[in-house]
């Protein structure tokens, strides 16, 4: 189980961004129209400048920023007073983001990575929500972030990443779908575990590449994708249709709606359809 089923009548959920943020208008625009069974309640980012921000502000969603970029170069440091001691060696023991050989210099940067956290929590926690979607969020995660949200054998943080996990986990899926001349380009939404883009995959759904295609031609197809995909995940988490066996060596999801088929034969054809739009 995920252990978010069934709580009230509409998911709350916070929606975490780093940029332009038009999953997040695609997620604001389908939950105003009733079509998402989820409220967003609130926008946070780790950088001032997100548009992402502007798009809350204009919803009237409640939005925050937590300024990474100036707590990870060691300003601002410190434990928020609400949080409890941290395990630094213990944390590092469980963290799989982090690839830096010489120890103290890694602990100083996990040490800063879970300050910013703190503050992150310390802004979402005020809004109560019963999931977290990663859209567009740059930052790495840390096994802090995530016992946060994940206590109580849930999976509560959701992510969206534009390639075929586990193919190009990262920052870069469409540069790297476009880069290495792949015939198919992917979107992943998958629950977010303690390693890069690894966790338990919820939907995929795939888009042809065209010979005359660009960068910007499957950026805007995969894109496209992302929002239909994104929205009808939380949909099946909201109607508690998404279930993770913890049974197999590694987490699997299984989907329980009857008409998943449907579901993934419409992305596939809306992936085709693309083309013809974009002759005209
Ligand atoms: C989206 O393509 C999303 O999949 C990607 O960032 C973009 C954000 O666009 N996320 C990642 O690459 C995460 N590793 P948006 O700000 O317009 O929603």
């Amino acid at each position: 189980m995920t252990g978010i089923e069934g709580k009230s009548p509409k998911l709350r959920v916070a929606v975490l961004v780093s940029g332009g943020g038009t999953n997040l208008q695609a997620l604001i625009d389908r939950s105003v129209k009733g079509d998402l069974n989820a409220e967003i309640v609130a926008v946070a980012s780790d950088r001032g400048d997100a548009y992402g921000l502007v798009r809350a502000a204009r919803a009237g969603i409640p939005h925050h920023v937590v300024d990474y970029g100036s707590i990870l170069k060691g300003h601002g440091i410190g434990a928020s007073a609400e949080a409890g001691p941290v395990d630094l060696v213990e944390l590092d023991a469980a963290q799989k983001i982090l690839r830096i050989a010489d120890t103290a210099t890694r602990l100083e940067r996990l040490r800063r990575l879970v300050c910013a956290e703190q503050q992150l929590i310390g802004v979402l926690d005020r809004h109560e929500p019963d999931l977290i979607c990663l859209a567009g969020f740059m930052r790495l995660i840390s096994p802090y972030f995530i016992r946060h949200y994940n206590r109580d054998n849930a999976w509560r943080i959701l992510n969206i990443h534009p390639a075929l996990l586990p193919a190009f986990p990262g920052q870069h899926g469409y540069e790297d779908t476009f880069s290495h001349g792949c015939r198919w380009g992917g979107i992943t939404v998958h629950f977010v575990d303690e390693g890069e883009d690894t966790g338990p995959v919820i939907a995929q759904a795939v888009y042809p590449v065209w010979p005359d295609d660009s960068l910007e031609t499957i950026r805007r197809r995969g894109l496209s994708l992302e929002y239909e995909i994104y929205a009808q995940c939380i949909r099946w988490l909201a109607a508690g249709q998404v279930h993770v066996d913890t049974t197999s060596p590694r987490p699997k999801t299984i989907i329980t709606d009857s008409n998943y088929p449907d579901i993934l034969e419409s992305w596939t054809i809306k992936a085709f359809q693309d083309r013809s739009r974009k002759a005209e």
